[in-house]
């Protein structure tokens, strides 16, 4: 969603702006801009609202940039309050055309605070929620306030979640910001000074980095800053634990974002396991949790909460949590747990489970489930997220950045954290024999070398697409843990393809939605080697009788499993519980390889965030 980059000190603000933008794109955006602060002490603004492409036309509109500026900020704006047009766009000027601002968030009481504005004579040129911050600042520093002073004292008034950046006309190597709940990193580099809502933006030009923490205030130059909270007392800030580069954030000769973070799943998973599984042994070494043997050992029930991909990778977690630590254990999508009465307590653990950490509605179900007295983790690929913050643990998946709007491998890493999670409380409990637990681990310990198979079976998976890709219903049936596996299919190929595909349990079929089968259906069906195998094949005859065309996902070689269907998805054989990890793979290479064929953008889908900060 939003963006934010800011800049003072650099030979080529402009450069660095654009440069930040453009690794901010991934977030999805529907408008953006920048202002420098001039030579002449004047604002520079440009703005671009044309859909999809606002960066190209924003670049296109900047030859008349002023040469020899060295500060300004940057935005890419996900439309909330007013539609994505050039006058919504950020940054925000004030009356006076001496301040910039740009934000992300929302500004619950805008509506008041722009009431009060125009009563005392602003005026307004958008229809945004963050213009009202613009015109307060402009207020505090009429009455004398230096430009930090006026951003912090505007802040009590404000309700809502921000990230916010000021730079003034008169101050051109100051860049003042504050947050409350939306993120926001700074630091240095060579003579520079940078600051941006997410980490990838500022790779390469920061050396080390910073988080801002809730409701402080940053006067940032080349060479120095200072952090207050909103007393004004100074404040030490966090440094920020960054364990990639720029180039993770590259394509690094891909076509696409999408291709690459598929090609790195086997070093995603193998990341997230090192050191916190030992495959002869089965012992579990997930210390940073922050929960002791005891602690765990009291869980009696254990609730996942998530979106999208993160809500599959939790049910298969769930199952793991049942299978092997005997312990009851739900998965909800976390908007709809947000607001039910769920009845969670300190004997129930909360695992949210987000690739970002900051979808809005996983953080609210955190922020219920600990109000409500239960101990929260967090499984999260962003270090120091929200979500990291806010609960009683975290556990890091270590997928380095996902750019790509589908996830990949950050779902591959958070399948492989959330199992081990299960295999950890299955110890704490003594629920599983050392063998059995040892098994498991060695199992675990294999899966990156499956998916690197599965990865190697590309041209298999592109000639399924070419035979069947332009079918304009699908249906992804399994059971157990092929159950959320046909759900996550269904997912990639609704997102990337924009085709309609329906997940359902294959055994359910028969209580309703068989009677949409007819010539022409195609049926993917999950149908590895298990203790349901035979359920399953049945439930494909089923299917097979009314007309559907069959494309199974089986056992490398299963030739029973291919004289049942019409086409075959080979993945190497796994135990049951870790059939996703490597079974996730053709799927999301079919549907990368159908939305190609139909001409779509693998990388930033129409409609979609890659982070979805609103609720
Ligand atoms: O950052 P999160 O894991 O909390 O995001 C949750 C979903 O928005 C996300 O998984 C979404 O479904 C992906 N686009 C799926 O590919």
């Amino acid at each position: 969603m939003c963006g934010i980059i800011g800049v003072a000190g650099a030979h080529d603000a402009l450069g660095v702006l654009l440069g930040g933008l453009e690794r901010l794109e991934y977030r999805g955006y529907d408008s953006a801009g920048v202002a420098l602060v001039a030579p002449d002490g004047v604002l520079w603004r440009r703005r671009s609202a044309e859909r999809a492409t606002s960066l190209v036309h924003l670049e296109a509109a900047l030859p008349d940039a002023p040469a020899g500026s060295t500060s300004g900020i940057g935005h890419t704006r996900w439309a909330t309050h007013g539609a994505p047009t050039v006058a919504n766009a950020h940054p925000h000027l004030d009356c006076t055309g001496h301040l910039a601002l740009v934000h992300n968030g929302i500004i619950e009481n805008h509506r008041a605070l722009m009431a009060e504005l125009v009563e005392r004579g602003h005026a307004f040129t958008s229809e945004t929620d963050s213009e009202v911050l613009v015109h307060l600042v402009e207020e505090a520093r009429a009455a004398g306030a230096d430009l930090a002073e006026a951003l912090r004292t505007i802040l009590d008034r404000v309700h809502g979640d921000f990230a916010v950046a000021v730079v003034a006309a008169d101050q051109p190597d100051l860049l003042v910001a504050a947050r409350r709940t939306s993120p926001l990193v700074f630091g240095h580099g060579a003579g520079v000074a940078v600051l941006a809502s997410d980490v990838a933006a500022v790779l390469g030009t920061a050396e080390a980095l910073h988080a801002l923490g809730d409701d402080e205030v940053l006067a940032l130059r080349p060479g120095r800053f200072s952090v207050t909270d909103l007393a004004g007392r100074p404040v030490a800030p966090r440094p920020l634990e960054v364990r990639y580069g720029l180039e993770a954030a590259r394509k690094g000769g891909f076509d696409d974002f999408m291709s690459k973070e598929m090609a790195e799943q086997p070093h995603a998973v193998a990341d997230t396991l090192l050191g916190r599984l030992d495959p002869a042994t089965g012992a579990t070494d997930l210390e940073e949790l922050a929960l002791g043997r005891d602690q765990l050992a009291g869980v009696e029930r254990v609730v996942f909460v998530a979106c999208g991909s993160s809500y599959h990778a939790s049910l298969v977690g769930r199952q793991a949590v049942e299978a092997w630590a005997h312990l009851p254990a739900e998965a909800e999508v976390a908007s709809e747990f947000r607001y039910r009465d769920a009845v969670v307590g300190p004997e129930v653990l909360v695992v949210a489970v987000s690739q970002s950490g900051e979808s809005a509605d996983t953080l609210h179900a955190l922020r219920e489930a600990r109000r409500r007295g239960a101990r929260a983790i967090t499984v999260t690929n962003v270090v120091d997220s929200l979500m990291a913050r806010e609960a009683d643990g975290v556990l890091y998946t270590r997928a380095g950045p996902e750019i790509g709007v589908a996830s990949t491998k950050c779902h591959l890493a958070q399948l492989a954290i959330l199992e081990v999670l299960a295999l950890h409380l299955a110890r704490a409990r003594d629920a599983l024999s050392p063998a059995t637990a040892g098994e498991l681990a060695g199992a675990l310990a294999g899966v990156p070398a499956a998916i690197e198979q599965a990865l190697g079976r590309a041209a298999q998976v592109a000639a399924v697409a070419d035979r069947f890709g332009g079918a304009e219903h699908f249906y992804f049936l399994g059971r157990r843990a092929g159950l959320p596996l046909a759900m996550e299919g269904a997912l990639k190929l609704k997102e990337l393809a924009y085709v309609r595909a329906e997940a359902y349990p294959a055994g359910e079929m028969k209580h309703g939605p068989i009677a949409l089968i007819e010539p022409g259906s195609v049926v993917v069906a999950m149908a590895t080697r298990g203790p349901l195998w035979d359920k399953v094949a049945a439930n494909i005859a089923e299917m097979r009788a009314r007309g559907a065309t069959i494309v199974a996902v089986c056992d490398d070689g299963d030739e029973e499993t291919a004289a049942i269907a019409d086409a075959v998805l080979e993945v190497p054989p796994l135990p049951e519980l870790l059939v996703p990890l490597a079974a996730a793979v053709p799927l999301q290479r079919f549907a990368y390889e159908v939305a190609r064929r139909r001409g779509h953008d693998v990388d930033r889908p129409r409609n979609l965030a890659k982070v979805v900060t609103v609720e």
